[in-house]
């Protein structure tokens, strides 16, 4: 069964003023739709076609190349759109807050490690915190479309936040300015989402 992109869980201008109506629209109705697009042509005929897209990117290492960046931006993507919303941001609530703390000693140093993490990550990729197998929560950050769940990540988890660091996620409206994204994106972190994917991975 091909795969198919859902509609934005929110208006494409939800997210102003952090992130604009026009990055929005053309980063999910022409990127996330090109990746949705190239994955059903590339498992097209093949076994993948009966796997989920959680199937498909743990076993990433047997697939091609076409598989890895579109498998993994769809998947990306999907998630990305889930953990933003609009009258967001803030800190996590909760168990979720409980194992920042215990991790990362606070809310600010995770804050500062994620955006380290998408800062530093050379050309395009993303910033993840992932729970581990071992149920610890951990920042870690992929090239590409590359993420977590993929058998070839050098940090292997469950992400239950990403963030887009592709020029396409913010150039119309930050430019070059990567850091000022990594700044204003946590004003649009929908932190219950992040909750409840962090009692799934649990
Ligand atoms: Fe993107």
């Amino acid at each position: 069964m091909a795969f198919e992109l859902e509609a934005l869980p929110y208006a494409s201008d939800a997210l102003e003023p952090h992130i604009d109506k026009d990055t929005m629209e053309i980063h999910h109705d022409r990127h996330h739709q090109a990746y949705v697009d190239n994955l059903n042509k590339a498992i097209a005929g093949t076994d993948a076609e009966n796997l989920s897209l959680e199937d498909i990117n743990k076993h990433i290492s047997k697939y091609p190349a076409a598989v890895r960046n579109n498998g993994g931006g769809h998947f990306n993507h999907k998630l990305f759109w889930s953990i933003l919303g609009p009258n967001a941001g803030g800190e996590p609530t909760g168990e979720l807050a409980e194992a920042v703390k215990s991790t990362f000693g606070s809310f600010d140093e995770l804050k500062t490690q994620l955006q380290n993490a998408g800062a530093t990550r050379f050309g395009s990729g993303w910033a993840w915190l992932v729970v581990k197998a071992d149920g610890q929560l951990a920042v870690t950050s992929t090239p590409n479309q590359d993420n977590p769940l993929m058998d070839v990540a050098e940090v292997q988890g469950t992400p239950i936040l990403g963030i887009d660091v592709w020029e396409h996620a913010y150039y119309l409206k930050y430019q070059n300015k990567r850091p000022a994204y990594l700044e204003a994106v946590f004003n649009a972190i929908n932190w219950d989402a992040v909750a409840q994917r962090f009692q799934e991975a649990k």
